[in-house]
């Protein structure tokens, strides 16, 4: 048995791409591997999102190009959005690779890895041949109770920060009967919780057999028909496509879980016009009124970027603000990165580092305490909680609530994969403490 090491990066998306490229890999002779070290291959699979992330692959790259030098025949792969921008360019910085590969081309990898066996050299392949990927890949081997699923990709929304809509392509969904199918496989495999993915996930809309367009709303309604499914959920979606019928399904379908990420990024209207994110600050405010009115108890968490270029003090008072309105159950922040290719790295007005630095300082401690203050409002409740794996200690087990909160209690193995009522206790830093009922 050869040895597979997969490294992911990024989103969620990314772990779901690694996930199918192992299980690509599978009928080749390869089997996962724990680290890098002494693997027969090994794929970095990358995020271009930020500057931080897409340096990481370099430096990471020259430590296997050490691993490499000392045992022949070592095959490095870069996989991902890094690759898809950078191509070639890839083989230019660091000949140590063998393969390069984007997000739309992995199923090619067995055809690729065959190539170089026969013909030595390098391979790349970056192109974006729409969904063909989907059709290719083989059944997956083994899965948790929670499972990721993959319904739409690519971004049309060209957000003036953001690299997507170049690295993964145009929007497209895959059919409702490929997504049904695969629900079905995963939850046969023991999957209790599907965590449907896309760059864009509530732009959904998939074209059935019969030539209807499903929306986001209809498919998880049919997926909620799937006996074994206990729980749906939905990443990421944009404020623009949350359509009505989406909304009113957070009231009405039992298995969508009461938690939505919904990226606001500012709460100022000329840096949501200059983001180009097609919607003012009041318009996001309305829309979680709309969403809270049908299920009030919803976990609402965001993404924010600070220092986007030209982003004034005012600016920054006014996403500080949004934020105290919503209360977020949590919330990723980021410094503004400028990203090549993209409009907004072009801009004149860029906000310097130390300013960056205060805002995303004061942003996240408002952003943690109202983490804290929604997961201490839990305590003395009783939460269904869907159990997913031993703690780190053994005597634990470590579940999910509907709100995505990760709770311990005492228990053992066989409660993987169950739903049971947890009586919530108190809160750590992370996660929250219970026991069962
Ligand atoms: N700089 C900083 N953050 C970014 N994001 C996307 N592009 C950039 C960038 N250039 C953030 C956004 C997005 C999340 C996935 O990453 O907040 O929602
Ligand atoms: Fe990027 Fe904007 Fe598309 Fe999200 S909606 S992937 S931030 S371009």
């Amino acid at each position: 048995m050869k040895k597979l090491f997969v490294k992911t990066y990024g989103c969620q998306m990314n772990a779901y791409d690694s996930a199918r490229m192992a299980d690509l890999l599978a009928p080749l002779g390869y089997g996962p591997a724990d680290d890098a070290e002494g693997a027969d291959m090994v794929i970095l699979n990358t995020c271009h999102i930020r500057e931080r992330a897409a340096e990481k692959v370099y430096s990471e790259l020259g430590r296997l190009r050490q691993m490499k030098n000392e045992k022949a025949g070592m095959l490095i792969a870069v996989a991902g959005c890094v690759a898809q921008a950078e191509g070639e360019e890839i083989l230019r910085r660091a000949p140590q690779v063998d393969l390069v590969v984007g997000p739309q081309t992995y199923h090619r990898l067995p055809e690729m890895i065959a190539r170089i066996a026969r013909d030595g050299g390098h391979a790349v392949e970056a192109d974006f041949p729409a969904l063909e990927k989907f059709d290719s890949l083989i059944e997956t081997a083994a899965t948790g109770s929670s499972a990721f699923l993959t319904v739409q990709e690519g971004c049309d929304k060209f957000c003036t920060f953001c690299v997507v809509p170049y690295t993964r392509g145009p929007e497209h969904s895959r059919p409702p009967e490929a997504v049904l199918a695969e629900a079905c496989a995963l939850a046969q495999k023991g999957a209790r919780e599907i965590v449907l993915l896309g760059q864009n996930v509530n732009a959904y809309s998939g074209v059935a057999a019969d030539g209807a367009h499903w929306s986001l709303a209809r498919l998880c309604a049919a997926l909620a028909g799937i006996e074994d499914i206990a729980r749906i959920r939905y990443a990421t979606s944009h404020p623009r496509d949350m359509a009505d019928d989406l909304i009113a399904a957070h009231g009405e379908n039992e298995k969508l879980m009461p938690y939505l990420h919904l990226p606001v990024q500012s709460g100022s209207d000329s840096v949501l016009a200059a983001m180009n994110r097609q919607h003012g600050a009041d318009d996001y405010l309305r829309l979680i009124e709309r969403i809270r009115a049908v299920r009030p108890d919803i976990a609402l968490t965001s993404d924010f970027i600070v220092g986007f270029p030209g982003e004034s003090d005012a600016d920054f008072e006014a996403t500080m603000a949004l934020v105290r309105e919503v209360k977020f159950a949590g919330a990723y922040s980021f410094k503004y990165s400028k990203r090549p290719g993209t409009p907004a790295a072009a801009a004149k007005k860029q906000v310097s580092e130390k300013v960056k630095d205060e805002r995303l300082q004061a942003l996240q401690a408002l952003l943690l305490a109202q983490q804290d203050g929604f997961n201490d409002a839990q305590i003395g409740r009783t939460l269904p909680v869907l159990f997913e794996k031993p703690g780190r200690d053994r005597s634990q087990m470590v579940g999910r609530t509907p709100y995505l909160q990760p709770v311990h209690v005492e228990g053992d193995a066989s409660l993987t994969g169950q739903v049971a009522q947890v009586r919530i206790a108190a809160r750590t830093a992370n996660s929250l403490k219970g026991r069962l009922i």
